[in-house]
């Protein structure tokens, strides 16, 4: 949510059009993300939503259901006079992609309705659907007339992850949205990018004179991300056997923590500078040999285990895996960048499911000191200079460096500055889409993923796609629910003479 210190306008008047409005996403995550804007006064005046459905239902059916959902979902507790005002502004209108005359006839409605509700033929299109429906349905809005800007209106797409399963079909995409679209009405998600620590990682490296300096291969010896879960794969077992973590985890939420540790400074503050920056750091992502690929990479997949006292089970037993699944649960990957700032600094990406720990962090490992001035403090006892950014479950901003334990000897010892937000700043509790939803209706794509982002960082992990392909099961080591993933990974970074931080 943006901070009410700074003046928030509110959004234009529009049309919130959600696909796949019965659905999960829609429940979880956009209809209380619209809550907490309507509570905090930020959505348009003169507003309307549309719930499309492939089967219909009635206005009141589907209010009912998203009532349901908002008293299962709200991040604070929910106010009925807030949650009717929203509610009373959904419609429900039935249209599926595979029938043409269905998006017709929801033209003429949709229009009607935006006359009622005077929303000025601002429109935004939010695809909560399958991946596989993104296409189809711009397609269909497109034939329609739809999207296309005209009298002043402005038409937006919203399309969720996943985008794309590897380069070619992430580019075929981008090639059929762009068709029907200018690369201006495209808003692609990350969820990453609206949490507030994630967009922090912005204000510490340009806001603050300090750091900059030293953000580089001369004083950086490596940098691992993380993003460790314990949840399972619970019942999302038919879209992850066939997606893994490289796919679900790494062109995405982790990329976007890579290209914001990693570009460099933009000149402005606006979308196409920030976003061209983050690109152009995404595709210096060496791109690897297969050979190389396979030697850099780890992949794990999770065996029965216990997490938090309750056990988890194979994850070839969930429900719709293939019980000889060789996909995997958990990957850790060394890439190198090559430019400049970057180049023999490694990165260290690593992301799992059902490990004993959920933690979220990029840590910026410091080169150590080049000689031991301290007598019976040999270089290697000293303690590493870090500077973690947490993301979840704390967030916050530490820096480890080494300090003299008090007493008549020259002793020493690692200690930690810790900045947590919740210290200093009093934030409602909230999803992390209302930004991003708020962004999509004033027009602000700074936080968005532009198509040549998105290729870039499919391109980068294409070659691990492939070799993995191949190799199929040979390769693929087992741990165990609750663990710290396959050991594997650590051997990733021993053989370079690291290890990963341990909490
Ligand atoms: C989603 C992935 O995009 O991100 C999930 O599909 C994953 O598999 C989730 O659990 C992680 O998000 P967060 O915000 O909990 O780190």
């Amino acid at each position: 949510m943006p901070d009410d210190q700074v003046a928030q306008r509110k959004p234009d008047a529009s049309a919130f059009v959600i696909f796949g409005v019965t659905g999960d996403l829609a429940h979880r995550l956009v209809v209380p993300s619209l809550y907490n804007l309507a509570a905090a006064d930020l959505l348009p005046d003169k507003f309307c939503v549309v719930g499309v459905a492939r089967n219909g239902m009635s206005n009141d059916d589907l209010r009912d259901s998203l009532m349901k959902g908002l008293r299962q979902f709200a991040t604070r507790p929910v106010d009925d006079t807030v949650a009717k005002r929203l509610l009373e502004c959904v419609t429900c209108i039935e249209a599926d992609p595979k029938d043409p005359a269905s998006f017709d006839a929801m033209r003429e409605r949709l229009e009607k309705l935006e006359t009622n509700r005077s929303t000025g033929g601002n429109r935004l299109f939010y695809l909560a659907t399958p991946p596989g429906a993104f296409a189809p349905i711009a397609r269909e809005l497109g034939r329609t007339g739809l999207l296309r800007e005209e009298n002043g209106a402005w038409r937006r797409l919203v399309v969720e992850k996943p985008f794309g399963t590897d380069l070619a079909s992430a580019r075929a995409l981008n090639g059929d949205l762009l068709k029907i679209l200018d690369e201006h009405q495209i808003y692609r998600i990350d969820h990453y990018l609206g949490k507030e620590t994630v967009q922090n990682i912005l204000v510490l490296r340009f806001a603050n004179g300090m750091f900059e300096p030293i953000w580089n291969r001369n004083h950086i010896d490596h940098v691992q991300i993380t993003v460790d879960e314990k949840l399972g794969v619970g019942h999302r077992g038919s879209f992850y056997d066939s997606t893994g973590a490289l796919r679900d985890m790494v062109p995405n939420h982790l990329f976007q923590l890579l290209s914001l540790v990693a570009m460099e400074p933009p000149a402005r503050f606006d979308a196409h500078t920030v976003r061209s920056e983050k690109a152009e750091v995404l595709a210096a992502i060496q791109t690897q040999s297969e050979a190389d690929a396979l030697k850099n990479s780890v992949r794990g997949q999770y065996q029965r285990g216990i997490i938090d006292g309750v056990e988890m089970p194979d994850y070839q037993k969930t429900t719709d895996v293939k019980p000889d699944s060789t996909t995997e649960t958990f990957v850790a990957l060394k890439l190198a960048i090559d430019n400049w700032r970057w180049a023999g600094v490694p990165f260290y990406l690593r992301t799992g499911k059902a490990l004993g720990l959920k933690r979220t962090e990029v840590a910026i490992k410091f080169k150590e000191v080049p000689f031991k001035m301290f007598a019976c403090t040999p270089v290697d006892r000293l303690s590493q200079n870090y500077l973690v950014i947490s993301i979840e479950p704390t967030e916050g901003i530490t820096l480890q460096f080494n300090t003299k334990v008090p007493g008549p000897a020259i002793t020493i010892d690692g200690v930690e500055m810790k900045f947590r937000y919740k210290d200093y700043f009093k934030a409602e509790p909230a999803t992390g889409y209302e930004t991003l939803i708020y962004d999509c209706m004033i027009g602000d794509n700074i936080l968005f993923q532009r198509a040549d982002g998105v290729e870039a960082g499919w391109q980068a992990v294409q070659p691990f796609l492939d070799c993995w392909n191949k190799a199929g099961a040979k390769g693929l080591e087992y741990y165990k629910a609750g663990s710290e993933g396959p050991a594997c990974a650590d051997e990733l970074l021993k053989r370079d003479g690291r290890s990963w931080r341990k909490l």
